[in-house]
């Protein structure tokens, strides 16, 4: 079956839903995602979303906040264009239903998280991406030209090598035609031809074993975009959150976030020691890359599988007013957090690096934008500063829908692409094979790419995933396209990049971090 539409969005969080938006008072969009409507990070985003907003704030202050978190590898240039144009993207938010907490004089309820000199975190208690994802499916589905189809998954773009022609990543000129899409309800292939395609398909935690995103986070898009031939940068920076919470048996991960921190919640080690200050002045609330390192070598100095962050001294009706899902969490595992510490471990959470894009989220590959998650723009450098990664992907959608609009009236459907090719595919045999790969590369990429590297546990891990690399492009030929296949052939890829450009920075830089390259904060 072969479908035509001006626009392809592929993803359903903040960055496609606003896409999708923006554009579609003058065209037809197909808004597809491989869950449910709803599923995505957005959904499960907690603190809330950076935008300066009252005069004791300034602009120049959260640029300023930004930078110092990126370790000196932000564009400068992306990060003003993400801090001034933030403010107007949050306020189209509120006009199109989300409702940010407000204090009782009337005002925003701001918060504070790690990193930030102010308040300045907009939420709607402890479940704002839930807020904001409501908000913008609601909206959507009003939408007379946009088409969202769910359990839709996206195999790959379409480009001219689907054509036959030869194209390699010095080729100029590399244009994508849509994409071939895996109904996994009728489980046929589609193909979707598209004028301009977005990529939305937002992170990639599952690379890891322990992890704060939902199965969707796979890294589909920016695979996708690599075998493609795109660009794809800073894939090395890995964001693992300090305070997932510790509970065995839980996949995902659960999030405790860092606005309880800002809150007044502080870590300690099992014994009911405070240890932040021995690593950073600002103590709990010291970036994101640092905490994470100092909870990393704690637990390994002492054997610990997690450390405590300890919340019985706060204000017990505010936070319960402030964090009522994690409250309830918590007291559904019989941690009262005002009895006893909460038991916390770090888990991987934001990938900072993906498909490069310029100032309005095109990519290196023509008719091809990528916003939100999946896209390094430049604004996070070496490390994201919390609650950003939500403004980046509102300020990146309204840029990127103004130049594909500027343009879409110019591109033509290309002709004569050819449907999907399943010749010579069955069943899989055996799904164990797909399974116990996608855990060995989660093991793999836990046990020696995670918050502290060295050369040796790069190169052993580059090994390893060579041999599942080659295992699985076997199976992929001579097998019948399932979401799970293809979710396994993406994390290989997206672990085979993080390794990658691990092994090219030779340097200690934000999070990144390697033994080799010590710097004195963390002693190990
Ligand atoms: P997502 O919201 O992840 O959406 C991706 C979409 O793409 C999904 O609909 C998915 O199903 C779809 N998709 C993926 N692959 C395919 C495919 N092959 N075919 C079809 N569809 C596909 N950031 C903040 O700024 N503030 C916070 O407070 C905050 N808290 C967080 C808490 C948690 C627990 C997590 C996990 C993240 C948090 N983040 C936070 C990060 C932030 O939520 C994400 O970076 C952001 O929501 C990403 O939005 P997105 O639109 O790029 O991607
Ligand atoms: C959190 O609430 O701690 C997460 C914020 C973020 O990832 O930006």
């Amino acid at each position: 079956m072969q479908h035509k539409t001006d626009y392809l969005v592929i993803g359903s969080g903040i960055a496609g839903l606003s896409f999708a938006l923006k554009v579609a008072e003058t065209k037809k969009v197909f808004l597809i995602t491989k869950a449910n409507e709803e599923e995505s990070n957005t959904k499960y985003a907690q603190g809330g979303i950076a935008a300066v907003w009252h005069d004791k704030d300034s602009f120049e202050k959260h640029v300023q906040d930004t930078l110092v978190a990126g370790a000196g590898l932000c564009d400068e240039k992306i990060v003003r264009k993400v801090v001034t144009e933030g403010t107007q993207r949050v306020k189209e938010l509120i006009e199109l239903g989300t409702r940010f907490d407000k204090a009782q004089n009337g005002d925003y309820d701001l918060a504070k998280e790690g990193g930030h000199s102010e308040h300045r975190i907009l939420h709607h208690k402890d479940i704002t991406g839930y807020e904001i994802e409501r908000a913008l499916i609601e909206q959507v589905r009003k939408h007379p030209n946009i088409n969202i189809l769910d359990h839709h998954f996206a195999i790959d773009i379409i480009t001219q090598h689907h054509l036959g022609e030869l194209v390699t990543s010095k080729t100029k000129g590399i244009t994508c035609y849509g994409a071939y899409v895996l109904n996994t309800k009728s489980q046929k292939i589609e193909t979707v031809l598209a004028k301009v395609t977005v990529m939305a398909t937002g992170g990639a935690g599952h690379v890891y074993a322990t992890t704060t995103n939902p199965t969707i986070a796979t890294g589909d898009g920016i695979a996708m975009v690599y075998r493609a031939k795109g660009h794809v940068k800073d894939m090395e920076f890995v964001q693992f959150h300090p305070t997932s919470l510790y509970n065995p048996n839980e996949h995902p991960s659960f999030l405790i976030t860092e606005a309880i921190r800002g809150f007044g919640a502080v870590l300690k080690t099992l014994d009911g020691k405070e240890f932040m200050q021995k690593y950073d002045s600002r103590g709990s609330l010291a970036p994101r890359d640092i905490v994470a390192r100092a909870i990393d070598n704690e637990m390994k100095i002492r054997g610990d599988d997690f450390v405590y962050l300890d919340c019985r001294h706060l204000d017990r009706k505010g936070f319960i007013e402030h964090f009522p899902n994690i409250y309830n969490k918590c007291m559904s595992l019989g941690i009262d957090p005002f009895m006893r510490m909460i038991p916390v471990v770090p888990a991987m959470h934001y990938l900072c690096g993906g498909i490069i894009v310029d100032e309005n989220g095109k990519s290196t590959i023509d008719n091809l934008f990528a916003i939100g998650e999946c896209a390094c723009t430049g604004l996070h450098g070496a490390n994201r500063l919390a609650s950003n990664s939500l403004l980046e992907a509102c300020v990146f959608a309204h840029s990127a829908a103004e130049h594909a609009s500027s343009m879409i009236d110019s591109i033509q459907f290309k002709e004569n692409i050819p449907n999907w090719n399943a010749e010579g595919t069955e069943q899989a045999e055996e799904m164990i094979l797909i399974t116990q790969s996608q855990k060995e590369v989660q093991q793999i990429m836990s046990n020696y790419v995670g918050i502290v590297r060295s050369n040796l546990r790069l190169k052993r891990a580059f090994d390893r995933l060579e041999i599942l690399y080659k295992e699985n492009e076997a199976l992929y030929d001579k097998t019948i396209i399932t979401p799970k296949l293809c979710e396994l052939r993406n994390i290989i890829c997206v672990g085979y990049l993080i390794i990658k450009h691990a092994m090219q920075r030779k340097e200690s830089v934000g999070l990144h971090y390697m033994q080799q390259y010590k710097k004195t904060e963390v002693v190990e």
